[in-house]
């Protein structure tokens, strides 16, 4: 059992939070947000995601987890302290590290014996230097950073944290390696080992792997493309080449390129920190400006099928950046959603659970309870959220309801013959 705190209950913080708590450790969540802080005290998750409301509940009750806006306190009540705050994007693609140098600085003056301090939010290399920097200057005792990168996916968190991939610990101190294991014993796995790096490379290998992952997905979009001109599939190029292991299947659907609040701003941040290091990342610097392109490329196959907007009705199933989330940050539904309205298009919508985050930025989208009824009269149906109960949709009803039975698919959920045969004009991703 380790005493640990962990500050900013957002994604990363709150499952960290609460899965920590699981393992048996003492924690406590912290939060300048006093209202988030109520919530979370009396069970209520700031996020939907599977199976974490219950872990909460559990964790409050036995007395292993509470949050609370006393940073101070907390800090001097843990041994291990993870740094879980936002890390958003500057206007020029930077990262804006206020909120880690900042609460860096209360971590310092709150410091009363041996701690390590742990950077989990996403920040460009050299940060924990920066962060023990800030301590050093706020406290003369022994302490130690580590950085130690997260690579859950929404939707999957909880999933991901008790069965990660591999657990990297970015640190120049045995003793904080130690302490660092120890904690993660639990959910480490002989082909899921712990990896010690020195904090840059752990820094770098965050980056990396979203980059990485993020080319894989424009690559494939550029692919989808190209197949779509020549009338090749690329849903069969991409399981003909996921095959091959060294590839590997995942990551490779074409779409409507990479959304949500990690891929977008790390690949910028990535770009941008590299460039004041003086080098250029030629291909990273193309996996961005593909996946600007792509919501584009779909919505021309929109207004084309729609041939003009005047009047015109468009059903949109699924809101969110992706399933099994209610996050619709980065979504590029809203890019595509835009221009729509911006052409005089009218939009009805739905999704399983997006839709209150989507109301902040749409309040005159008229939103739907099922995909039936968001059809009703459209002269187009868009895909543009994969949520699994879109998949094996009522072709006949659907038909029977909307205008005209035009969909496009931006997420290529269904089989072009099939839909034909239903009597749909089909259009999707890379395929004819
Ligand atoms: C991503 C990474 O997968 C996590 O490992 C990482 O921890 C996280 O970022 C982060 O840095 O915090 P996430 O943004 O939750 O996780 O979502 P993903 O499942 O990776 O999807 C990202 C976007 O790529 C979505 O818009 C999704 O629709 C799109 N995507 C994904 C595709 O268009 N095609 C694919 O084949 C896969």
């Amino acid at each position: 059992m380790t005493n640990i705190c962990v500050i900013g209950t957002g994604y990363v913080g709150f499952t960290a939070s609460v899965c920590f708590a699981n393992l048996g450790n003492d924690c406590i969540g912290v939060d300048i947000n006093s209202d988030r802080v109520k919530s979370l005290n009396g069970g209520i998750p700031p996020i939907y995601e599977t199976g974490l409301r219950e872990l909460l509940e559990i964790n409050l009750r036995e007395k292993r987890l509470y949050y609370t806006t006393e940073l101070k306190e907390a800090v001097k009540e843990s041994e291990v302290i993870f740094i879980c705050v936002g890390t958003p994007e500057n206007s020029d693609g930077s990262v804006d590290l206020s909120q880690v140098y900042s609460v860096a600085e209360s971590i310092g003056k709150a410091m009363n014996k041996y701690k390590v301090i742990v950077n989990k939010s996403t920040v460009p290399i050299g940060t924990a230097e920066a962060v023990k920097n800030i301590i050093k200057k706020n406290y003369s005792g022994e302490f130690d950073v580590v950085s130690n990168p997260e690579f859950l996916r929404e939707g999957a968190a909880m999933k991901d944290f008790f069965n990660p991939d591999r657990i990297i610990i970015g640190t120049e101190s045995e003793k904080a390696a130690e302490i660092m294991k120890h904690l993660y014993k639990a959910v480490e796995r002989v082909e899921n080992p712990i990896i010690v790096t020195d904090t840059k490379s752990a820094e770098l290998i965050k980056y990396a792997s979203n980059a990485y992952l993020a080319t894989k997905i424009s690559f494939i979009n550029e692919i989808a493309r190209y197949a779509e001109v020549v009338g090749a599939d690329v849903t069969k190029v991409a399981k003909g080449m996921g095959l091959d292991k060294r590839i590997g299947s995942r990551f490779l659907h074409a779409g409507i390129g990479y959304g949500g609040s990690c891929f977008p701003k790390d690949v910028k941040g990535i770009l941008y920190s590299a460039k004041s290091a003086g080098v250029e990342l030629q291909i990273i610097k193309a996996v961005d400006k593909v996946n600007h392109e792509q919501p584009e490329f779909v919505l021309k196959k929109i207004l084309l099928a729609l041939k003009t907007t005047k009047g015109k009705k468009v059903a949109v199933l699924g809101l969110a950046f992706k399933p099994k989330t209610d996050d619709v940050r980065n979504a590029p539904a809203e890019t595509i959603i835009k221009k729509l309205i911006e052409a005089g298009v009218k939009i009805s919508a739905f999704d399983p659970v997006a839709e209150d985050n989507f109301k902040k930025i749409f309040p005159q989208i008229e939103y739907f309870s099922n995909p039936y009824d968001t059809a009703k009269g459209a002269d187009l149906l868009f895909i543009s959220t994969e949520w699994d109960q879109f998949r094996d949709i009522d072709k006949k009803r659907l038909k029977s309801l909307m205008k005209q039975p035009i969909i496009v698919d931006g997420r290529n959920i269904y089989e072009p013959n099939e839909m034909k045969k239903a009597g749909f004009e089909y259009i999707s991703v890379g395929r004819k």
